[in-house]
């Protein structure tokens, strides 16, 4: 089907009592593996390009990008494009142009302050060309920044963020951690809950690979609106890609990425399943 537009599958969620889950796509089979989860479970989702991703593949989102907008419209359940952990102004204003509904704009390595500017100009100009932006309150230091597990986004301070940059959803810090391999993660409930209280606009749950499930789901009754998943399916991926490579000598990459897809599909099906809505 045609691509539809990220506020339009994150509305949906919302108002079934859910989340969407955006998925991150670093080859082609992951964006198929996302395709065919959807289709399983009946359930629309999020193809997230990371702007680490893009570097990956040449500093050039256009190829990655236009291959997912192939299997998007190949797909029988609507899948949005959304460019994911934007670090550059110029690239998150690219959005448009490459068919991608959304942009996470991520200047939490700056300053507050710089921040908040960055965001706020990146969001108005995203805004007249009808892109939905999602930014998150960063603080300086750490590998894993803001979302190192003991992070925490304070209520008051997201509300003003909010209000200062005009963004459409908020990434916040409630104890997940990017690229955890062991689903372990406790997440901060009762802050959730506030935070979904102090802002007017989704909450965003990053790092959620290491999130187990019933933290996911008390997540979404919380008010959690967007999960976002890379790792989980990474590591389905390319435990079913070293299977396979250690099982044969054959030389031909379909066989090992095969698996690794079908892997895949099956952990995004699963987390689509688990965040079903609810009737
Ligand atoms: O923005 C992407 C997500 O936060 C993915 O994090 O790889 O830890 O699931 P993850
Ligand atoms: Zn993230």
């Amino acid at each position: 089907m045609p691509l539809t537009a990220t506020p339009h599958v994150v509305g949906l969620a919302t108002r079934s009592g859910t989340a969407a889950l955006a998925f991150n796509v670093i080859t082609l089979e992951h964006a198929e593996a996302i395709a065919a989860a959807c289709e399983r479970t009946g359930r629309p989702a999020l193809l997230a390009v990371s702007h680490n991703a893009v570097r990956h593949h040449g500093d050039d989102p256009a190829a990655l990008v236009a291959a997912c907008a192939a299997v998007a419209r190949r797909c029988r359940l609507p899948l949005a494009l959304h460019l994911d952990h934007v670090e550059d102004p110029e690239l998150a204003l690219a959005a448009p142009g490459l068919g991608c509904t959304s942009v996470m704009f991520d200047a939490s390595k700056l300053p507050h302050g710089e921040n908040v500017a960055a965001t706020a100009e990146v969001a108005a100009r995203l805004h007249t060309r009808g892109v939905w932006v999602e930014a998150e309150l960063g603080e300086i230091g750490g590998k894993d920044g803001v979302h190192a597990a003991g992070a925490r986004t304070d209520p008051a301070d997201a509300a003003a963020f909010v209000a200062a940059t005009g963004v459409d959803a908020l990434a916040v810090a409630v104890g997940s951690s990017h690229a955890m391999t062991t689903r372990t993660a406790r997440l901060d409930q009762d802050l959730i809950a506030r935070l979904r209280d102090a802002v007017d606009v989704p909450l965003v749950l990053h790092g959620s690979s290491g999130v187990p499930d019933e933290e996911l789901l008390a997540a979404v009754r919380n008010g959690m609106r967007k999960i976002n998943v890379g790792t989980h399916l990474n590591t389905a991926f390319t435990g079913a890609v070293r299977e396979t490579l250690a099982a044969s000598d054959r030389v031909d990459p379909r066989g090992y990425l095969a698996a690794g897809r079908a892997a895949a599909t099956d952990a995004a099906a699963e987390l689509l399943a688990l965040l079903r809505p609810r009737t």
